[in-house]
């Protein structure tokens, strides 16, 4: 096995996961992305981060990135000598939009990327599946690799599995970023070991409705990003993120939780959108905002283009 010369470059979409009601399934990349490089040094580790997280992550083998790219180069069955990573991080940190699966999924992509053939020796299915290994559930690695909108799980054997669905092209998101972070750990830690079975039977319902409103049905998205199984649950460790969804959907926008919190989602007919416009504005004071596009590529070789 040898590894390639030069820096090798990637872009890697937030996600935002669960959509209300598709808990651990379903996902979305939208349009903002984490920019890294990497490449292979005669020895050493040199790790440097800009953007969120500058200051605060870890700069050695803790680094998520780099931890995530020696579990690739063990799977694909040599370390290399040495390793410089640079990340550009616009993605925020435990806010809900899948920056930890952005950052696992550069690491897998980029250590692929830095082997000579490693497209064929780890194909795309072995790279979801050491990507979802790494964060321990799918729905944010599946759409930050694939692009778009990401139908994901895992079966009773341990095998992560990822299918594409379409969205429709009027579909875009505003995303409302709360100043305080919620660790994804703390979030699940609220919900219940078990849940009604009619709650689970109407999230059912909702999540394969939520598939046809995102592919064609946009007007049946406020039905279909009704949630009973984790949203509520998780009140206490966000209250003013669910204010705002209860806000939102009283006056008929569907709006959602994004993932584990505390970002909340609302579906748009397009960033460019009167709609959109007027959701921004809606923004409490001192979060902050995006009016985003859905990315339809998920990571891919970053040319340096917006
Ligand atoms: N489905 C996950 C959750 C997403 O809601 O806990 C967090 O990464």
């Amino acid at each position: 096995m040898t590894f390639v010369d030069g820096p090798v470059r990637v872009r890697v979409p937030a996600t935002s996961a669960n959509l209300g009601p598709g808990f651990d399934t379903l996902g979305l990349a939208l349009d903002l992305h984490d920019r890294l490089e990497a490449e292979v040094l005669a020895e050493g580790l040199r790790v440097e981060v800009s953007g969120y997280g500058e200051g605060a992550v870890p700069l050695d083998e803790r680094h998520l990135v780099v931890r995530a790219m020696r579990a690739t180069f063990d799977r694909l069955g040599k370390q290399p000598t040495g390793l410089r990573l640079s990340c550009t991080n616009v993605i925020p940190h435990a806010r809900g939009l899948g920056s930890s699966s952005a950052a696992i999924v550069a690491g897998v992509w980029l250590a692929r990327e830095l082997v000579a053939g490693g497209r064929l020796l780890l194909d795309d299915a072995a790279l979801l599946d050491l990507a979802a290994q790494l964060e321990g559930h799918p729905d944010n690695v599946a759409p930050a690799l694939l692009g778009g909108f990401v139908i994901s799980g895992q079966d009773g054997d341990g095998t992560f599995w990822a299918v594409r669905g379409s969205v429709d092209p009027r579909v875009g998101a505003v995303v409302f970023v709360p100043t305080t972070p919620v660790a994804t750990k703390a979030a699940r830690g609220l919900l219940p070991a078990a849940v009604p079975h009619g709650d689970a039977a109407a999230n059912a319902g909702r999540a394969a409705l939520l598939v046809a409103a995102l592919s064609g049905h946009p007007e049946e998205l406020m039905r279909a990003t009704e949630d009973r199984l984790h949203q509520e649950y998780r009140r206490p460790a966000m209250p003013e993120s669910l204010a705002l969804v209860e806000a939102l959907r009283r006056d008929g926008v569907p709006a959602v939780i994004s993932g584990a919190g505390p970002t909340v989602l609302a579906f748009t007919d397009g960033p460019g959108s009167s709609g959109a416009e007027d959701l921004v504005a809606r923004c409490p004071a001192g979060w902050g905002v995006h009016a985003l596009t859905v990315d339809g590529t998920g990571a891919a070789p970053d040319d340096g283009a917006a």
